[in-house]
């Protein structure tokens, strides 16, 4: 019964963010072992086939793979974990819109290829952890597939943003993904922990994780294939975590989770504003539902003692004030190295007056902080 609705949930999932139905995959603890799972599939998928007995040593070039700047820190994981290396990852510089850009991937890829590399893999992401920005998708696709590389999307945070029809349009590509990573338990609201891997060909996953020592006797006693969710990831004993988000589809519904991701766009559409519209706060980016904004001074452009340097060190020193407050929580993201503040709504209860508050707070004690914090 867990098994049939896992595999109903999983189909549910790839027809909510718009993907195939036919996409496969498994319910894992949360987006690091989502791409995890995602990351050794795509590795197995293009790798020689004598990897599994031979390790990296014998692979015809060193394995190198491809993701933006702003991607999160699961892919060092990665790279250690499964013997690549940090330096094998290949940091694409950002736009000045926080989306990768495409062309220095283009560039680099060539580079590695007339260097002997063996590129295996980009990364897009749907949504990145410190902005929101999702990358230009459907340009990642083409690359990928001109160069025969797997396409994985980390859509661990932004991708349920796509079952909103006015944005559709940003997530073109996802389609021509082999496999994207999401968190139920970030954005479509379900309790820790709750993430999901979705592969194109399933088939790669059973090829990556399969075994079939002499203690496993699964016959089913029938000529159909069964499915057996240890053949697709890495755990063989795993917790129920499908009927959660199974439970919460149905009862939340497509129309119910259009209109509390929706809401959570504007109140952060709104955080922008507020912050744009007061003179000692600055609003730096706004994407999906996260905001980043900073704390400035109100006599900031008359004392030539404040300079960039200054300003990250009070909003840094801020944002531990706001969290060991405990009023309200936000977190933090350096952007276009400003060390800013981070607000991600992914609560359905959050309010516009939730919103008026964290502006009141952060003025209130972003002065308290300033006049504290001595100029050097
Ligand atoms: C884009 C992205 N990928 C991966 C993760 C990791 O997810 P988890 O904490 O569920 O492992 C996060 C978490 O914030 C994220 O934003």
């Amino acid at each position: 019964m867990a098994t049939a609705i896992e595999k109903q949930t999983v189909k549910w999932l790839a027809e909510f963010i718009g993907v195939s139905p036919t996409y496969g995959g498994i319910l894992v603890s949360g987006g690091n072992m989502a791409n995890l799972t995602g990351f050794l599939a795509a590795r197995t998928a293009k790798a020689p086939k004598s990897m599994k007995e031979d390790g990296l040593a014998n692979a015809a070039g060193e394995m190198v793979f491809y993701c933006s700047k702003a991607t999160h820190t699961w892919i060092e994981k990665a790279a250690v974990l499964f013997g690549h290396g940090s330096k094998a990852i290949r940091w694409i510089p950002t736009n000045t819109d926080n989306k990768m850009n495409t062309t220095v991937l283009l560039q680099t890829i060539n580079e590695d290829l007339n260097n002997g590399k063996n590129p295996f893999l980009v990364i897009g992401n749907a949504g990145d952890v410190s902005t929101g920005v999702v990358d230009n998708l459907s340009e990642i696709a083409i690359i990928c597939k001109a160069h025969n590389l797997w396409f994985h999307i980390d859509g661990a945070y932004g991708i349920p943003a796509a079952v909103i029809p006015q944005y559709k349009n940003l997530f073109d590509g996802i389609k021509e993904a082999d496999s994207i990573a999401l968190d139920p338990h970030k954005w479509l609201y379900a309790p820790l922990e709750a993430g999901c891997i979705l592969v194109k060909n399933p088939q790669h996953l059973v090829d990556t994780y399969s075994a079939h020592p002499v203690y496993y006797n699964f016959d089913n006693g029938t000529d159909e294939p069964t499915l057996n969710y240890y053949e697709y990831g890495f755990q063989n004993s795993r917790g129920f975590r499908a009927l959660k988000v199974w439970m919460a589809l149905q009862q939340v519904g497509k129309n119910g989770y259009i209109k509390m991701i929706n809401e959570d766009i504007e109140l952060s559409q709104l955080l922008f504003d507020e912050a744009q519209k007061h003179e000692e706060l600055e609003a730096v980016t706004q994407n999906l539902s996260i905001t980043t904004l900073r704390y400035v001074p109100y006599n900031y452009a008359q004392d030539e003692r404040m300079n960039e340097t200054y300003l990250n060190t009070l909003n840094e020193k801020l944002l531990n004030e706001l969290q060991r407050g405990g009023e309200v929580f936000l977190s933090n993201a350096v952007v276009a190295e400003k060390y800013c503040l981070r607000a991600c709504i992914v609560n359905f209860r959050t309010s516009k007056k939730d919103i008026q508050e964290v502006v009141e707070i952060i003025v209130r004690e972003g002065r308290k902080t300033y006049e504290k914090l001595e100029i050097k």
